[in-house]
């Protein structure tokens, strides 16, 4: 064995910076989208894991279970089943893709349509692993404003409208209509229909990301932005078992017809999503995933009120927020000139980690000022503290000089 080997002289150019080693949780964890621990319903696992096992343990001899590349039949037609009755949403089994996490949905659809200098439009403010991903692809991202029923109309009319003027067709306007991440707003049923109208009517595609959807707290889920589109051929669509069951399941699914489902199938080139959780959560959600998504969405419910609570408690007027309708996360927006990129080193001195706005915005001047909350994971008691020590280091920050533009 050579010792000394040096293999970071053989990394490719252009690679990304390397990733920093895990240093564990902090005490206050506001970052990601973890779920409410006490929620898994591990229990229910076991026993449909074992159920599951009997029934399919020696097809695991064979990648994709000797079945379907698009993944295990029963959890698509639970799938399709579940978006026909929940989301008003008629699916076939066929036009379901299992993918390992919606992230590798995005990743897919992305590899399937965008292309260097593509332009695609988004929610002004939106998930930031989207916008990660569309830069690393080199897309134009144009940023749509939004407001408390979402993405606003008008606004994408005349953003469609000026690319159009450049002869630039974008290859999709990009939206999470229930319970956007991050605002937490949902977008109701006319304005859908008034998004795919104007859509149509420029000729642009539309990705609706649905993961939040089934975790609004009054139980009223509009119908999918697909499910509106009549024939949905317009429409690609995503979703997710993370928020709903369990983020380290790994498993989320794509609904679009054959023509786009058969380039992203061709893309999928990971020989199959693992098939002990996608037997698992087969043989479980069809038993149980409404109960479990109503207890959960209840203790989500909670945990949300907690950190409203404790937001005004402890910012009073320094902080900013709607409430959100649904999900796991608070936008907060400071006074102008807090910069939160800046603040999370000092938060992170007193256990606090969030997520800094600027990363969350096409414009991250306009998110420099506003952070993400998750509350999904936390004890409402820890929220509570972990608030109260997030505020005191905005106080801090604003008696120092250092704060950007003050
Ligand atoms: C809007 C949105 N899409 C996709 C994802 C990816 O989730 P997962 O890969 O766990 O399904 C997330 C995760 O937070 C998200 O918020």
């Amino acid at each position: 064995m050579t010792a000394g080997f040096d293999m970071t002289d053989l990394l490719r150019p252009g690679l990304p910076a390397g990733a920093a080693e895990w240093a564990g949780d902090p005490p206050f964890n506001f970052v990601g989208g973890h779920n409410d621990p006490a929620s898994v319903p591990f229990g229910g696992f076991a026993e449909a894991a074992a159920t599951a096992l009997a029934r399919h343990g020696p097809a695991l001899a064979a990648y994709n279970l000797g079945g379907s590349p698009q993944g295990h039949l029963p959890l698509r037609e639970f799938v399709a089943e579940a978006l026909a009755r929940r989301a008003q949403m008629p699916t076939d089994p066929s036009q379901v893709l299992i993918t390992s996490g919606s992230l590798q949905a995005l990743d897919l659809v992305n590899a399937a349509l965008v292309a260097p200098g593509d332009p695609v439009v988004v929610e002004k403010c939106t998930y930031a692993g989207t916008l990660s991903r569309l830069a690393a692809l080199g897309a134009e991202v144009h940023g749509v404003e939004l407001d408390s029923d979402g993405m606003s109309i008008d606004h994408l009319d005349e953003v469609l409208e000026s690319l159009s003027r450049h002869r630039r067709r974008p290859k999709f306007v990009y939206t999470i209509p229930t319970v956007q991440n991050p605002t937490g707003t949902v977008m109701p049923p006319t304005r859908r229909i008034e998004l795919l109208e104007t859509a149509r009517r420029h000729g642009v595609a539309i990705f609706e990301d649905d993961c939040y959807a089934d975790l609004t707290f009054d139980g009223e889920r509009p119908p999918t932005i697909r499910s509106l589109d009549n024939g949905g051929g317009g429409v690609v669509y995503c979703g997710s078992f993370s928020k709903t069951l369990a983020p380290a399941l790994r498993l989320g699914y794509v609904v679009a017809d054959w023509p786009v489902m058969s380039r992203l199938l061709a893309l999928k080139t990971d020989a199959g999503s693992g098939a002990l959780e996608q037997i698992t959560v087969a043989e479980y959600a069809a038993a149980h995933f409404d109960d479990h998504v109503e207890a959960l969405t209840s203790a989500l419910h909670n945990k949300c009120q907690a950190i409203c609570g404790a937001l005004r408690d402890s910012f009073g007027d320094l902080a900013r927020f709607e409430a959100p309708r649904g999900g796991i996360f608070v936008w907060v927006a400071l006074p102008d000139g807090v910069d939160t990129d800046r603040l999370v080193a000092p938060a992170a001195a007193r256990g606090v980690e969030f997520n800094p706005g600027s990363a969350w915005c096409t414009d991250p001047n306009y998110g420099a000022s506003r952070m993400r909350l998750c509350f999904g994971h936390l004890r409402p008691e820890a929220i509570a503290a972990g608030i109260a020590a997030l505020a005191d280091t905005v106080r801090e920050s604003l008696t120092r000089p250092a704060s950007r533009g003050v």
